[in-house]
């Protein structure tokens, strides 16, 4: 019989993706997800992302609506399946949004995680996997950034601290309680989509983040990218990111599925490729892989953001035996075949 794998906020970007590499490495995922930034077709119970794995996969995706916010249709969650691991996507995620209005960050992405907890508890599971990212890191004191680094020190928004607060609750837990076995994965920068474009970034309204932003310029959405900063300490001035391909990302997590039995307590892996790229580098890219001309300008940098990040994914590699292995040309292919074969994302009916 396969295991029962929770997966909170499986409906979105890099949840969808991990959904199905759980199915084709032979897990039962059972999804949650409130669908606040799902589409869901006319008609249809299901987001309209979950159909698409089900048509990626050929398997029905067990799914259900649930906010974690709300503890007894967690509980209920908990009460049907006997699960063997959770991981922890569901969480909002704008940094924007979340410097205009705190409170709502910290409700949601702490209260959600309390719940969690609280039900893991009672039904007696502590292996979890968490969705952590390398803004945890803030300000780098040295690259590439490896686990080791201090965490918590200059995080510029309430998204980045929710991160970073939540890793202190798992760590704090696993000092008390010696039965939990805790992965918190740090992201770097994730990009492209499954390579059948039915699954991708929908990010709704403009994109705050450079290759879906770049990928909409491409296709004629926007008419031109501004690239935040040219006078950073990088080779060209513009920032400089670890972008790492969705899928590879999503490997990491069953890589940590596979392994967590032999963690003990709490143990932080980042999920990077080693090598940073500049923004004017992965536009180059973008434009070979897309054919098409991307118009940019130089506009003032943004607040909170960083010159370079990029990880030291050594760790990861000795110890999860994953690494990561599609470039940064093959991140922009996927993100274009997707872009066209999804021009407004999952909703048909925006308008492009
Ligand atoms: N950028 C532009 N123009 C844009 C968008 C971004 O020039 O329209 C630049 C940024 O200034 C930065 C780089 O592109 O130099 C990457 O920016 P992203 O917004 O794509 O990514 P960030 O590294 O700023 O943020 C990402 C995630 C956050 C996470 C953070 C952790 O979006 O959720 O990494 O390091 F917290």
């Amino acid at each position: 019989m396969s295991e029962y794998i929770l997966v909170t906020g499986g409906a979105g970007y890099i949840g969808s993706h991990t959904v199905v590499d759980l199915l084709e490495n032979g897990f039962c995922p059972v999804v949650v997800d409130n669908c606040v930034n799902a589409i869901v077709a006319e008609g249809h119970k299901t987001p309209e992302s979950i159909r698409r794995i089900e048509t990626i996969t050929g398997e029905k995706v067990i799914f259900h609506n649930v906010d974690l916010c709300n503890k007894k249709d967690l509980e209920s969650i908990f009460e049907k399946y006997k699960f063997s691991a959770i991981m922890h996507f569901a969480g909002l995620k704008s940094v924007n949004e979340s410097v205009s209005n705190p409170m709502n960050y910290y409700e949601v992405n702490l209260g959600a995680t309390i719940n969690l907890i609280e039900c893991m508890k009672a039904y007696n599971i502590f292996n979890i996997v968490f969705s952590s990212s390398a803004t945890v890191y803030g300000i780098p004191e040295r690259l590439p950034i490896d686990e080791s680094h201090p965490v918590g020190n200059g995080i510029t928004n309430p998204y980045g601290k929710t991160k970073y607060f939540i890793e202190e609750i798992f760590r704090d837990l696993a000092k008390a309680e010696s039965q939990w076995k805790i992965i918190l994965l740090r992201y770097f920068n994730p990009v492209g989509s499954h390579v059948s474009g039915l699954i991708g970034e929908d990010p709704q309204g403009p994109p705050n983040n450079l290759m879906p932003y770049v990928a909409q310029v491409a296709i004629g959405r926007r008419p031109i990218l501004s690239i935040f900063g040219n006078d950073y300490d990088t080779p060209d001035g513009t920032g400089v990111r670890d972008f790492i391909h969705v899928v590879d990302l999503a490997k990491g997590h069953i890589s940590a599925l596979k392994h967590i039995n032999e963690v003990c307590g709490c143990k932080a892996y980042n999920l990077g490729t080693g090598k940073g790229y500049s923004v004017l580098e992965a536009v180059e890219a973008f434009k070979e892989a897309s054919n098409k001309d991307i118009p940019y300008k130089f506009a003032p940098r943004r607040l909170g953001d960083l010159g370079d990040v990029h990880a030291d994914p050594t760790l990861a590699k000795k110890e999860l035996n994953w690494t990561a292995n599609w470039s940064l040309s093959r991140m922009c292919e996927d993100l274009w075949r997707w872009q066209t074969m999804n021009p407004t994302g999952y909703n048909p009916n925006e308008k492009i």
